[in-house]
């Protein structure tokens, strides 16, 4: 006898990992998707076509199916901590409030409550036009222009002295849902992502891992990262960015709940780029940190969600191996074939190989994470092995592209290494 149903919100291959979680702890799960081939439908108990950011829609679903209430609702690597919240508040069941969702999802209002609560944030300012842009530029240097209210890297671009700034700014605005920008001073340092519990009286940061920019270069302007590392090569400041995220968690209202991090390690210590309110997509609660220490703090979201207390013995890691996920970003073009995949499947190491693409699909221009077109994660003892293995599966996989720019038409995936500016 199941002890109750989980409600998650997305059934695509960003929630498989929390749908498994659910099952394992007991839970019946009742999936939500807009789209009909989702990947989770199959593993879940119950599913439905809905939209996920359709409250109106979730809640009019869940007032006519029949059968006990879910005892709880979340979501994985999907940005809409509102409409968890929202559902939330239906059901009766916890999650973040409405104005701890709010400022998870507003880069501006969050930023104003870090700053007010003595967090470390960039330098930042709302901008209404290009030519602040350049005066801001030319009085403060490297600038990150990003939107007010997107996620997954979308309209986040870097400014030097080489940019366009009008076309920056106008792509930057489109991709706002609410048309209005921001802009911070580019932090430089080392880049981490973290992922934090928050249980009321205690909390704990079981997420942190590096985040690998190799191919800034060839994504400038834009900013995207190219996958992640655990254990981080900056395990020495873990304490202290720990503590630094939970505090900023707090100060945003996430008193129960998962907070995603990003942080720069600056030489004046660790700066929070932003909190997201929610569990981490791309492979990092899923992969990175499970398959690096044995520890699914996914399960303890869980407990959260349903009410209950996250079991703290969870969050202890369990062992320590090097992991690494990479993406893969071929140029755009319309899909050959991929080459190399049984000989890289073949590797016991290799614990995930994925690809999002089909032969004949056109693959569109890198923009943003939407774009991807496949993942794999390699562990090894070490860092130095894993990176080996990094290497050798981009040298294997050959992504075969009718390219639609010959001067993009390269097969390599071997990514440009540079350094961030
Ligand atoms: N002020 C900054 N300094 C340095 N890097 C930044 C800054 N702002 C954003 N970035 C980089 O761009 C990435 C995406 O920006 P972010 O604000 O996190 O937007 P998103 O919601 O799309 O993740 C960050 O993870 C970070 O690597
Ligand atoms: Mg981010």
């Amino acid at each position: 006898m199941k002890q109750g149903t989980l409600l998650v919100l997305g059934a695509s291959a960003d929630q498989l990992y929390l749908i498994e979680t659910a099952q394992q702890m007991g839970l019946s799960v009742l999936a939500l998707d807009q789209n009909p081939a989702s990947p989770g439908f199959a593993l879940a108990d119950e599913h439905a076509v809905v939209s996920t950011r359709d409250v109106e829609g979730i809640v009019t679903f869940l007032r006519t199916r029949p059968g006990p209430a879910p005892i709880g609702v979340l979501t994985m690597g999907s940005d809409i901590p509102d409409v968890v919240s929202a559902v939330a508040g239906y059901l009766g069941t916890p999650a973040l409030s409405a104005q701890a969702a709010h400022l998870t999802t507003d880069k501006l209002a969050m930023k104003e409550c870090l700053a007010a609560a003595g967090i470390a944030v960039p330098w930042f300012r709302e901008v209404f036009s290009t030519a602040e842009v350049e005066m801001l530029f030319a009085e403060r240097g490297p600038l990150v222009l990003k939107p007010i209210d997107r996620s997954g890297s979308r309209g986040v671009f870097l400014l030097d002295g080489s940019s366009d700034f009008a076309d920056l700014f106008r792509r930057a605005r489109e991709f706002s849902y609410c048309g209005r920008v921001l802009v911070e001073e580019f932090l430089k340092g080392p880049q981490i992502s973290t992922e934090s519990i928050l249980a009321g009286s205690w909390a704990a940061t079981p997420g942190y891992a590096d985040r690998n920019y190799e191919l800034l270069e060839r994504f400038r302007p834009q900013i995207m990262e190219n996958g992640g590392w655990v254990p981080s090569a900056f395990e020495d400041r873990r304490p202290e960015t720990s503590r630094l995220v939970e505090r900023a968690a707090r100060a945003l209202g996430i008193t129960h709940g998962v907070a995603k991090g990003d942080v720069v390690l600056t030489p004046e210590g660790p700066f929070v780029i932003e909190i997201a309110g929610r569990l981490s997509g791309g492979d990092f609660c899923a992969g990175l940190v499970p398959w690096g220490s044995g520890v699914n703090y996914v399960r303890s979201a869980v407990q959260l969600a349903i009410g209950q207390a996250p079991d703290v013995a969870d969050l202890t890691p369990r062992f320590e191996q090097a992991v690494a996920n990479r993406y893969f970003f071929p140029p755009p073009g319309r899909l050959l074939g991929v080459d190399g995949v049984e000989e890289v499947e073949a590797q016991e190491w290799v614990t995930k190989l994925e690809f999002w693409y089909e032969v004949g699909d056109e693959i569109p221009e890198s923009l943003s994470h939407a774009h991807r077109f496949g993942v794999f994660v390699v562990v090894g003892p070490d860092r130095a092995t894993a990176q080996e293995r990094v290497d050798w599966v981009y040298r294997t996989i050959r992504i075969r592209v009718e390219a639609r720019d010959e001067r993009l038409g390269f097969e390599t995936q071997s990514p440009l290494v540079s350094e961030l500016p």
